[in-house]
C-alpha cells in the first residue's frame, strides 16, 4: 500500500497561496488539505467554499476538506459547488452523521468522518460503513505546529478494526512518527508544518513518504 500525503495549507504562506500549492504538486503531494474552521468548534477562523473555488483553478490534485465546525450541513453543497473532492465532518460535530454523511454523498463528494483524540472510536461502529475514510485527529484541532498525541495510534488500529475505510491521521504528523502511522494502518498522512514549514518541500514529502514506507515493512 502506498501510503498518500496531503499537504495542509494552514501552515503554507497564505498570502502566496497558489504558488504554494503549485510547489507542493511539484513535490509530489497526493492531495491538498484544506482546514476549514469556524472560531465555535475550534478557537481558531480560516476560510470557507469561495477561497476553495479560487484554489480549484491552481491545482489538478483532489482537495481535501476538513470541516472543523459546529454546523457543516450548510458547507456542503456550495464546498460541492467548489470542486471539492473530499469532506470530512467531525463525529462530535454532528447530531445526525448519517445525514450529512448521505449529502456529501449526494453532492458528489467523498464523504470521511473526523475523530479528535479523546473521543472514543467505539462511536463510529456504525457510522463507519457510511463513510470512504476517517480522519484521526493527532492532535487536537484548531492549530497547526502541534506534538502528535500517540494515544492517536491506537485509535487508527480500532477504527481499521472496524471495517474496510481508509484511514487518514491528522496533526504532528512527521517523520519521526509516519512509520508508526503506517505500521498503525494509516492510508493517508496529513501534514502542515512538517511540509510548508520546511525550506525544502520535496525533501520533506520524501522523508514522510520514506519513513511511511519503513514503517509498513518493519
Ligand atoms: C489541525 C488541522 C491540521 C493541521 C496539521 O487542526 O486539522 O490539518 O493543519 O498541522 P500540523 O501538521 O502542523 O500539525
Ligand atoms: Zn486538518
Amino acid at each position: 500500500m502506498t501510503v498518500k500525503i496531503a499537504p495542509s495549507i494552514l501552515s503554507a504562506d497564505m498570502a502566496r497561496l497558489a504558488e504554494e500549492i503549485a510547489e507542493v504538486e511539484r513535490a509530489g503531494a497526493d492531495m491538498i488539505h484544506l482546514d476549514i474552521m469556524d472560531g465555535h468548534f475550534v478557537p481558531n477562523l480560516t476560510f470557507g467554499p469561495p477561497l476553495v473555488r479560487w484554489l480549484r483553478g491552481a491545482t489538478r490534485l483532489p482537495l481535501d476538506a476538513h470541516l472543523m465546525v459546529t454546523d457543516p450541513d450548510p458547507l456542503v453543497g456550495p464546498l460541492a459547488a467548489a470542486g471539492t473532492a473530499r469532506v470530512a465532518v467531525h463525529v462530535e460535530a454532528c447530531v445526525h452523521l448519517h445525514r450529512t454523511l448521505a449529502s456529501i454523498r449526494d453532492a458528489g463528494m467523498s464523504p470521511g468522518i473526523a475523530i479528535n483524540p479523546a473521543t472514543s472510536p467505539c462511536l463510529l461502529d456504525t457510522a463507519v460503513q457510511w463513510a470512504d475514510f476517517v480522519l484521526v485527529m493527532s492532535v487536537d484541532p484548531g492549530f497547526g505546529g502541534q506534538a502528535f498525541i500517540p494515544e492517536a495510534l491506537a485509535t487508527v488500529r480500532r477504527i481499521r478494526e472496524l471495517g474496510d475505510v481508509e484511514v487518514a491521521a491528522d496533526g504532528g504528523v512527521a517523520p519521526s512518527n509516519a512509520g508508526a502511522l503506517a505500521r498503525a494502518g494509516a492510508a493517508t498522512l496529513i501534514a502542515g508544518s512538517a511540509v510548508f514549514g520546511a525550506p525544502d518541500r520535496r525533501a520533506a514529502i520524501a522523508a514522510i513518504r520514506r519513513a511511511a514506507e519503513e514503517g509498513e515493512r518493519a
